[in-house]
């Protein structure tokens, strides 16, 4: 999606803009844009390539106040006059992240008042109602606050004026936009990671904030215009954390930090005897206790989690659990239970789709509600009652991998506690399925050893189109997992189907050309998974199985084994996610894509 950064400074802020705006890349882009003030001017500089053309084109401008942004379209083509910053009439600059809604209506409205409108974006409409009001008398920050009362929809945004060197203007409403401040310099940016070159010193607006910023202070009002101070933190991710290091691409480093990104999430529990509810926030026993049902609400990969997570709840913790879309619950009439508990799960804690829907829910009356994210601080975070921060760090490659297993890990918790206050968990049964989870970091790392083998496998998967995973039970959501992987970085068609369903349509597709991948675990539901592999190899179906130790599947004209360590337990679906996260990667580097960022795809979808 769209990143944002801002400076107003006593230094040349063009490299600061730049710099930021490469370390937004990764949340995914078509195009890219940066404005400056110098000499009473605007000076604007705009590129549908890479942060990098950016770079070249604005070698020779300068100046001491300045916003810059990445754009991923929404409404227009990518192009260079679609590209933020917008302009109007050489005085006001703005770029934005998130969507005007009610653009159209106002466009209207703007050019039968003798507006000129220079891109099909949404955007324009601000910088042209910003504009109206400052020529009409109002201050940088009145004209800002006026043309905001007239927006429907979700932004974050910055301004500047021509006339107006020593003022920088930000505000938000429904995207995620944080302050950074310097010794004699402040910052804006859409994303942390963006300012850590130059400080670590931050302040998270809230919805409806607007803040005014000089190079010495700034001030911040809240949505009815009141001045306010909310809390400076320090930020603790680390200018290392958000480097790729020794690794070729993002993706591959934080497949790699797993066995880590697993151990630190587990810190709250590896040290202790015994697992309690007040790992979920202070209010969670109390919550706990009151509630009969979990319903779960995610997109995407994070959707894959809560999928494997209904298999333990209901089977471990014996609580009803449903997982739904966000995109598709937002907007469904449901029978609410207000004594069910709503868990978001996601990774930046801004996907728009699953803020739609915990505040859906909110309306429909649920009260009971936790967030598992892996952003402290983000909108779902600070909307839900309860919390667990998984402990991932940044994750910036496109597609999903330390944040999902980091998730499971969140969710097993739950479930045990859960169970716990059930009665369903023995004290015995409790410490062994704590020791499985301080297992479980090296049990991971044993999995990445598969890396050279899984390479290998993949140069078979380059010339191939399309792609079947299965699974059954607990591991069908793992080879919806491995599915999505593949086609979002590789771009071959994958689907994924529970083994049991081949019969019921999808046998069709199977031929010699068509590889199917199937997570074998050695667990109750493998001989009926063998079965279902049989009727796959007897259509002539190229086979590659991930199997656990101890599963006797043989390696065989047409049927490829990759062996994996023994089998373990409940835990399993963490494990075999990883070797599916290396197939894509691999399969991706043979095909050449752009492995951090998969063409079309943005890191935090925070549109709709
Ligand atoms: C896929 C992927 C996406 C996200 C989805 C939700 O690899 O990353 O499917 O999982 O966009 O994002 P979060 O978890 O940030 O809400």
């Amino acid at each position: 999606m769209c990143g944002i950064v801002g400076a107003i400074a006593q230094r040349n802020i063009v490299p600061i803009l730049l710099e930021g705006l490469q370390r937004l890349e990764y949340r995914g882009y078509d195009s890219a844009g940066l404005v400056v003030v110098s000499e009473g001017q605007l000076t604007r500089m705009r590129s549908t390539g890479r942060v990098a053309e950016l770079s070249n084109i604005s070698a020779d401008i300068q100046g001491t106040i300045g916003i810059a942004h990445t754009r991923w379209a929404t409404h227009g083509v990518p192009s260079e006059r679609n590209a933020h910053p917008h302009m109007s009439r050489d005085l006001i600059a703005v770029v934005h992240n998130g969507i005007i809604e009610n653009y159209e209506a106002i466009r209207t409205r703007l050019v039968a008042g003798g507006y000129e409108f220079a891109s099909d974006t949404d955007t324009e409409v601000i910088a042209h109602l910003i504009h109206s009001h400052y020529v009409n008398g109002k201050t940088l920050l009145g004209a800002t606050q006026a043309a905001l009362t007239e927006l429907v929809g979700a932004y974050a945004i910055g301004v500047i004026a021509s006339d107006n060197p020593d003022q920088l203007i930000c505000a938000r409403r429904g995207s995620p936009l944080l302050m950074g401040i310097g010794i004699g310099e402040n910052f804006f940016a859409s994303d942390v990671s963006a300012l850590l070159p130059v400080t670590n010193k931050v302040v998270y607006l809230e919805d409806g904030d607007v803040v005014e910023m000089g190079r010495q202070s700034y001030r911040i009002r809240d949505a009815a215009g009141e001045i306010v101070a909310r809390p400076v933190q320090f930020s603790e991710i680390s200018n290392e954390s958000v480097q790729l290091g020794n690794y070729r691409h993002y993706m591959q480093k934080e497949i790699h930090e797993q066995p880590r990104a697993i151990a630190d999430t587990l810190e709250s529990v590896s040290n202790s005897h015994s697992i309690v509810p007040g790992i979920f926030g202070a209010e969670a026993a109390a919550c706990f206790a009151d509630i009969d049902s979990i319903l779960i609400l995610a997109c995407g990969t994070s959707y894959h989690a809560g999928l494997v997570a209904r298999y333990w709840l209901e089977e471990i913790a014996g609580i009803q659990c449903t997982v739904e879309i966000a995109s598709e619950y937002r907007y469904r009439t449901s029978v609410a239970n207000p004594r069910a508990l709503v868990v978001v799960l996601s990774q930046s804690g801004e996907t728009a789709d699953t803020q739609a829907a915990l505040s859906h829910a909110k309306s429909l009356g649920h009260v009971h509600t936790l967030a598992i994210c892996n952003v402290p601080e983000s909108a779902l975070v600070r909307q839900s009652k309860l919390r667990f921060l998984t402990r991932a760090g940044p994750e910036i490659g496109v597609a999903s991998t330390k944040a999902f297993t980091t998730q499971l890990v969140a969710l097993f918790l739950l479930t045990l506690v859960l169970a716990k206050l059930r009665g369903r968990l023995t004290a015995e049964v409790e410490q062994l399925h704590l020791h499985s989870l301080r297992h479980l970091p090296a049990a991971t790392q044993k999995v990445l050893d598969l890396e050279p083998q899984i390479a290998k496998l993949a140069e078979q998967f380059a010339c191939k189109r399309h792609a079947l995973f299965l699974g059954r039970g607990l591991h069908y959501p793992i080879a919806l997992e491995g599915a999505l992987k593949l086609k979002e970085i590789s771009y071959i068609h994958a689907e994924a189907y529970p083994a049991g369903e081949l019969k019921h349509g999808p046998l069709a597709l199977v031929d010699k050309d068509m590889p199917v991948i199937s997570v074998a675990p050695n667990d109750m539901l493998l001989e009926k998974l063998k079965s279902n592999l049989h009727e796959v190899r007897a259509r002539g179906g190229e086979l590659y199985v991930f199997a656990d130790a101890g599963t006797h599947i043989r390696e065989e004209e047409g049927v490829h084994i990759m062996q994996m360590p023994e089998h373990a337990g409940f835990l399993s679906p963490i494990l075999h996610t990883i070797p599916l996260q290396l197939l894509a990667y691999y399969v991706a580097l043979q095909k050449g894509t752009d492995v951090d960022k998969p063409r079309n795809l943005a890191k935090s979808v925070t549109v709709e």
